[in-house]
């Protein structure tokens, strides 16, 4: 059975994905090379309890942390540690917060540094099959439209892999519920899209392969080639006959944007002074 949800309930899981989307701008603001992956686990932890929500992540089927932070060939559920992020990475970072009830789920790849130019177009493409993914999310379309949509831009237009083991949910009182949301499928196919679903719609692309790998962690997949893999998500509401994000990636683009500038400023005056002594 796929939730129906209200208009007041939709407003709160809109609240915890804005939880999430604010949490994930406090990571814009913090990654930077020489960071390891477990600061920013427990930074976005902090931030997330100190503002009224818990870590949606934590706990779930046992899964150790706030976050899944997962690089260059992670595709997603990589555990936070001691890695340190180094120019020319890149980087998902996933997170989910449960407040008032319900559950916002949001993920953004950021680039590190300098990335190189096949890899910053495969972090662009990702994230606009999110987005067309999201115009399909209208009622009376079907699961398979949001499907097939990602998929043409990704994989047919653009020659990437899709991953198939791991979709997109169902998401609100649970973080995961019904319906699946693959990211390949054929048009018309699938659960019909009813005014008051919330999905959380991720597509996970890779550059090269599609097939992936699970780690002996039990958790943390990879894609079988270990070539660069992205991920973008967003809870998305039918609303007004419409698809809706009720997360938001403005204001995490401007932070990248903004610590973009400032680490390029800050290791141009490092490479003068080690030049000098
Ligand atoms: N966005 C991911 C998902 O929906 C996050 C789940 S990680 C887990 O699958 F730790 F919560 F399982
Ligand atoms: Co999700």
């Amino acid at each position: 059975m796929i939730n129906i949800r209200t208009h007041d309930e939709i407003e709160l899981i809109r609240k915890s994905a804005l939880m999430v989307t604010a949490t994930l701008t406090e990571v814009a603001k913090f990654l930077k090379p020489g960071i390891t992956t477990a600061s920013v686990d427990k930074m976005a932890e902090e931030y997330i309890r100190s503002n009224g929500g818990s870590p949606s992540f934590k706990g779930y089927n046992g899964y150790p942390y706030a976050l899944c932070i997962s690089v260059n060939e992670q595709v997603v559920h990589g555990f936070p540690g001691a890695y340190e992020l180094k120019d020319g990475d890149i980087v998902s970072v996933d997170c989910g917060v449960f407040m008032n009830g319900f559950h916002g789920d949001h993920a953004y790849t950021f680039a590190i540094g300098n990335v190189k130019p096949e890899v910053l177009k495969l972090l662009r493409i990702t994230k606009e099959s999110l987005v067309r993914g999201i115009l399909q999310a209208k009622a009376e379309n079907r699961v398979g439209d949001i499907s097939f949509a990602v998929e043409q831009y990704t994989a047919k237009d653009n020659g990437y892999g899709v991953v198939r083991e791991l979709v997109g949910h169902g998401v609100g009182r649970k973080l995961h519920e019904e319906p699946q949301v693959p990211n390949y499928g054929r048009r018309g196919d699938g659960k019909r899209l009813k005014e008051g679903m919330v999905l959380a719609i991720e597509p996970m692309i890779n550059l090269g392969t599609k097939d992936v790998e699970t780690l002996e962690d039990g958790w943390t997949i990879v894609t079988a080639d270990r070539k660069p893999s992205a991920h973008f998500e967003h809870t998305t509401a039918v609303r007004k006959g419409k698809g809706e994000a009720l997360s938001s990636f403005v204001p995490i683009e401007s932070a990248e944007q903004a610590n973009a500038e400032l680490n390029s400023a800050h290791y141009g005056a490092t490479t003068v002074a080690s030049n000098i002594s």
